[in-house]
């Protein structure tokens, strides 16, 4: 019994880095000169092509007080690395192996107006596939707060749109270059508070002069993100009331004078709205940045009717 659980066994760890075998060796290889520093093109006039395709998988918070939006943005990446590639028919027929992204050479794209960005994981934890021509594919998950200047004029219908802007951190426009893939909006991810209306992008390349006066060009992309109020809470809780309570205010005005005292009842309906008033403006108050390029309508309206 005891011999047949150990032949089991043995056997059950013996027959695993069989099957492996080559792909441990294979991996082995790839990596045994690499050098995760150098740019992987063969030729070094030549640039890396990386494509990338964004997608917001989820708004995560519009933060109006603070103008800051924060979304979990997935970036998959792709390039072809020429160090990287072998004949799968001497290597068992593997066309694919997954390597540890931190093993390899990775492009150093950025978005460049975050003010925090948060990995979802370390590259360590990231496996990047690389198939036997030497297309490597890399998906990463960033949480990322960007600033975002709101304009609230016409608020609670308002439509934002804020920019991301995304390129490499040090490689110029003819090292590395990017190839912009339709973004799209994963839609099963929804905020309940806005619709992600598009995210579009557009690629420029700018001249920068370099801290030794000479003309470095760099790629960018700016991404623009644009979201739509869903705006039934604010219906509900501001634009209804604000309604009535200016009809209320009118009714006041014109209601025909009664027999007694009718100074003091105007001025209590003048006073009561009065208190209405400052509270729904106090709840958008309390929603609104302090800005003042463009005061919300609703607001304005509320304070002087
Ligand atoms: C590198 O590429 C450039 C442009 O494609 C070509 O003119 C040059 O001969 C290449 N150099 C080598 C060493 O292959
Ligand atoms: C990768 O580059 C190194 C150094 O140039 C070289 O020794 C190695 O053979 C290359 N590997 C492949 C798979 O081309
Ligand atoms: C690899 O694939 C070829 C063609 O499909 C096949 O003839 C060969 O037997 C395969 N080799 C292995 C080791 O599976
Ligand atoms: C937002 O972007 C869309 C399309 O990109 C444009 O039509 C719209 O005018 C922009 N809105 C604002 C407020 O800039
Ligand atoms: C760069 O240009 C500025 C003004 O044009 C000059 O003062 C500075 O000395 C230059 N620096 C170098 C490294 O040439």
């Amino acid at each position: 019994m005891l011999l047949l659980l150990t032949v089991i066994l043995s056997c059950a760890l013996c027959s695993r880095p069989f099957v492996s075998a080559y792909e441990t060796r294979l991996i082995n290889k790839l990596l045994l000169n690499y050098d995760k520093r150098i740019r992987p093109v063969k030729n070094s006039s030549h640039a890396v092509e990386v494509t990338i395709e964004p997608q917001i998988y989820s708004l995560i918070d519009v933060d109006e007080l603070h103008e800051i939006l924060k979304i979990l943005l997935w970036l998959p990446q792709g390039w072809t690395d020429e160090n990287l590639s072998w004949d799968p028919s001497e290597w068992d027929n593997i066309t694919l192996v997954n390597v540890p992204a931190s093993e390899l050479w990775m492009p150093d794209g950025y978005i460049f107006n975050t003010i925090e960005i948060r990995e979802a994981l370390s590259l360590s934890q990231i496996y990047a596939r690389v198939d036997f021509n030497g297309m490597v594919e890399v998906d990463l998950s960033k949480v990322i707060s960007v600033r975002c200047p709101l304009d609230l004029i016409s608020f609670p219908f308002d439509t934002q749109n804020c920019s991301l802007q995304f390129g490499s951190w040090g490689y110029q426009a003819h090292q590395l270059t990017h190839i912009v893939r339709n973004t799209f909006v994963l839609v099963n991810n929804q905020n309940s508070e806005w619709d992600i209306v598009s995210f579009s992008a557009k690629k420029t390349k700018t001249w920068y002069k370099s801290m030794h006066n000479q003309s470095r060009q760099f790629e960018e992309i700016f991404y623009t993100l644009s979201i739509k109020r869903k705006p039934l809470y604010y219906i509900v809780v501001l634009v209804v009331p604000s309604f009535l309570i200016a009809n209320i205010c009118l009714v006041g005005l014109f209601t025909p004078n009664s027999a007694n005292g009718e100074r003091e009842e105007k001025v209590t309906l003048g006073l009561t709205t009065l208190l209405t008033m400052a509270v729904v403006l106090n709840i958008v108050a309390g929603e609104m940045p302090k800005s003042s390029t463009g005061l919300p309508l609703l607001g304005t309206g509320d304070t002087f009717s």
